[in-house]
């Protein structure tokens, strides 16, 4: 039985994953940022998205906010919907860095379970989690979308570090810190990823 499904069974084709990377020349992985609303995961994903393809890499962006208009569509904020957006985009990221492809998924992902879940799913060092690791204090004054501002005036209830939990990684294969009057440029930090992704044998 898989899932709620009985009598289903895997079907294999000959074209494998290995022939998709060697026609794209990298390595399908997952590249899961991870930090609270305003932290710049967004940005960091465009800008990765940027520098990679500038590269010659195939590339493609899960972001939360985006896949909350079209796939996720029918879930809310509250823990276990979360929950469930996670899995999905997990599930999704799965299945596009399989297809060979770089994938970026840009989500809260408040708990460490549901990223772990995720972890999980993929084969070992293929997924990399980047932590956002910039205080509330940061964020709430960047505030670009005005929602902490409505948070705090009790207008969003269960609002991630207000009034809802993030968990912080314990192990990200990277941590980008941010500091009160000390960020780095967007293009930066996507290049600490780049050269993680080439050490690592991504890229080839
Ligand atoms: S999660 O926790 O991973 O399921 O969240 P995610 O799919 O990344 O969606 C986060 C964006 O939704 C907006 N938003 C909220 N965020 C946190 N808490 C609450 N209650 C909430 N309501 C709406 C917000 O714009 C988040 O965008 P980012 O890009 O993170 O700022």
């Amino acid at each position: 039985t898989v899932g709620n499904s009985t009598n289903i069974v895997w079907h294999k084709c000959s074209v494998e994953k290995s022939d998709r990377q060697e026609l794209l020349g990298q390595k399908g992985c997952v590249i899961w940022i991870t930090g609270l609303s305003g932290s710049g995961k967004s940005t960091l994903a465009c800008a990765l998205c940027r520098g990679l393809h500038a590269r010659g890499k195939l590339t493609y962006i899960l972001d939360g906010d985006n896949v909350r208009h079209g796939l996720n569509r029918d879930l809310s904020f509250k823990a276990e919907d979360r929950a469930e957006n996670i899995r999905r985009i997990g599930e999704v990221a799965k299945l596009f860095a399989d297809a060979g492809v770089i994938c970026i998924a840009s989500l809260i992902s408040p708990y460490r379970k549901d990223r772990d879940a995720c972890r999980a799913l993929l084969p070992d060092g293929a997924f990399i989690e980047v932590f956002m690791d910039v205080p509330l204090q940061v964020c709430e004054a960047r505030d670009p979308k005005g929602l902490y501002k409505l948070a705090r005036a009790g207008k969003i209830k269960g609002f991630t570090g207000i009034d809802d939990p993030y968990e912080p990684p314990l192990n990200s294969e990277i941590v980008l810190h941010q500091k009160v009057g000390l960020c780095d440029s967007p293009h930066a930090l996507a290049e600490t990823v780049i050269s993680y992704l080439e050490e690592k044998g991504y890229l080839e």
